[in-house]
């Protein structure tokens, strides 16, 4: 299994759009999961009826057979090669349906490399299951001194979950953001790529304007790539390296 999860300690630093970048970069089958449990941005942004047809993780969850394929299950609304499950937007729906630790569960089955929108770092059992399931989990912070802080509280729990890196966003000269490496000096963990600021991709990516025909050549979108060679590659070098 190749697997990684990206989650985020708070704010919106932009985990669900680097998750798209990703997917949508690479010319591999790459399985994208949505799974914050706040509930999802995919299905709206992409207009996907969850209400009709659309396999959302919360529905799959709800299934008491066991027995689903999710790569079949998945869409493939944009993404190239790649599927995607995304979260039911309601943060309700999402924990009723235990979806952090039903795909904990299931996440073994599939054979395609997978990389999990895990949302927000919210602490709960249910989560670690999660995020102990994958090879590794990468961390998104925006260096400013609020999300710095809040990762810094929960290192503890997050190395519980065995191995994890940083993602950090780039600082776009802000004198009031920290550098990738004074931020992985405080948390102590790697920094596997540091994330442009990239305003038309991340536009594009999100569903609220036309990407252009460049787009694959975009900074957001190179970082995109650079990640899904990581989690495509041997499980040996998806850690760190
Ligand atoms: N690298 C980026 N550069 C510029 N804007 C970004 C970037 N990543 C995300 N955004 C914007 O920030 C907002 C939140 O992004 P999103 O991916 O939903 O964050 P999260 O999943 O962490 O809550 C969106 O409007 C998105 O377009
Ligand atoms: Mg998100």
């Amino acid at each position: 299994m190749r697997s990684v999860a990206v989650v985020s300690m708070g704010g919106s630093p932009g985990v669900t759009t680097l998750v798209c970048s990703a997917a949508s970069a690479g010319d591999r089958p790459v399985l994208v999961i949505e799974a914050a449990p706040s509930g999802g941005a995919i299905a709206a942004r992409w207009r996907l009826d969850v209400r009709a047809v659309v396999n959302t993780t919360a529905r799959l969850a709800m299934d008491v057979s066991g027995t689903v394929d999710l790569w079949a299950a998945a869409h493939h609304p944009w993404l190239g090669q790649a599927r995607v499950l995304p979260a039911h937007p309601s943060a309700v729906v999402m924990r009723q349906s235990q979806v952090c630790r039903w795909l904990a569960d299931r996440l073994p089955t599939v054979t395609h490399p997978v990389v999990v929108d895990a949302g927000r770092v919210d602490g709960s059992a249910d989560q670690l299951d999660l995020l102990s399931a994958v090879d590794a989990v990468w961390v998104l912070v925006d260096p400013i001194v609020e999300q710095v802080t809040a990762a810094s509280a929960a290192t503890g729990w997050l190395n519980k979950t065995g191995t994890v890196g940083l993602l950090v966003r780039e600082t776009a000269g802000d004198p009031a953001r920290a550098s990738a490496a004074s931020v992985a000096t405080t948390l102590g963990w790697p920094v596997v790529a540091t994330v442009p600021e990239d305003r038309p991709a991340a536009r594009a990516l999100c569903g609220l304007s036309p990407p252009r025909r460049n787009l694959h050549r975009s900074p957001l979108l190179r970082t995109g790539g650079a990640l899904a060679e990581r989690f495509t590659a041997a499980e040996s070098e998806v850690a760190t390296g």
